[in-house]
């Protein structure tokens, strides 16, 4: 049976009452194959029930909180669009004021060496090795599963940065950068925006380091510890955290013994990146 052009109709506006129109259109070209445009310019057009009963599954899953991007398969980040799972955290656009600071520290350096730790669906790694041709990335996971994601958004963006498993730095021995960059976990164990915005459905590993009373910082701290043995004398550390850690990354920074250290404000106006700079050798 095919749908009348009522029907399609009915359903559109059923489905944007229940999940908002904007991601009923989504789901609805997801769905059918058709292009937003297709979509309005053959309003007649009859789909199969099969892709009409796909649609209504979607907006199932959408209004019981799963987002919208792993029902797509992709999001967008620095004006390209990147393949996700439920393997990977969702890009967020918090995270562009991580690549524009990295972007004002590699400008200037010869074929930087730059490693993104956590790099998940690899938007940082991909973004960099696209601003910055002749930079050598390096792009590590705990995860093989989200690897496998970021590979294939390196395919899909033609760069070829280095994807390597690791735990932290534990397969990057005696290797130095001169930049390193990372979106840790950094949402504190038992936070209850955990259970809020679809973050449910979003791999935990990606959002929090699981250990009760940490404030979300044990990953942050793993990082700095890490990093002071990775980053070349006078290299940097650029670590985005959580909309009220900014003080204390500073502080762990400082402890470390990192000069340069500061502040970088995302497009809400929130201290959303920590800078630091590795001492330089006596
Ligand atoms: C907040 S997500 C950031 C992903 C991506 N860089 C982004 O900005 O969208 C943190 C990432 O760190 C990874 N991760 C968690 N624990 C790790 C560990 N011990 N070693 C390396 N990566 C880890 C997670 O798998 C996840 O991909």
């Amino acid at each position: 049976m095919t749908p009348t052009r009522e029907k399609l109709g009915d359903l559109k506006r059923r489905a944007g009452e229940r999940i908002g129109f904007s991601d009923a259109r989504f789901l609805l070209e997801h769905a059918t194959g058709c292009t937003h445009a297709e979509l309005i310019a053959s309003p007649d057009r009859a789909f199969p029930d099969e892709v009409l009963r796909r649609f209504e599954s979607l907006v199932t899953r959408r209004a019981a909180g799963e987002p919208l991007a792993y029902l797509i398969g992709s999001a967008w980040f620095c004006g390209l669009e990147f393949l996700v799972s439920p393997a990977v955290l969702i890009p967020r656009p918090e995270t562009e004021t991580l690549v524009e600071r990295a972007g004002a520290h590699a400008r200037g350096i010869r074929r930087p060496r730059i490693a993104d730790i956590g790099t998940g669906s690899g938007i940082v790694a991909i973004m960099l090795a696209k601003y910055f041709p002749d930079a050598e990335v390096t792009a590590t996971d705990v995860s093989d599963a989200a690897l496998g994601v970021a590979r294939a958004n390196a395919a899909r963006h033609d760069v070829t940065p280095r994807f390597v498993q690791s735990d932290w730095f534990s397969a990057l021995d005696g290797e130095g950068f001169d930049l390193i960059v990372s979106n840790p976990p950094y949402v504190a164990f038992g936070d209850p925006h955990l259970l809020e915005n679809g973050l449910p459905f979003e791999p935990q590993l990606a959002l929090t380091d699981g250990v009760a009373g940490a404030g979300g910082l044990l990953c942050i701290r793993k990082l700095i510890e890490g990093a002071i043995r990775h980053l070349n004398p006078g290299a940097c550390l650029l670590i985005e955290h959580g909309y009220d850690q900014a003080a204390r990354v500073r502080a762990l920074l400082a402890e470390a013994g990192f000069s340069g250290i500061r502040s970088a404000r995302d497009a809400s106006g929130i201290e959303r990146v920590a800078e630091g700079i590795q001492k330089t050798e006596d």
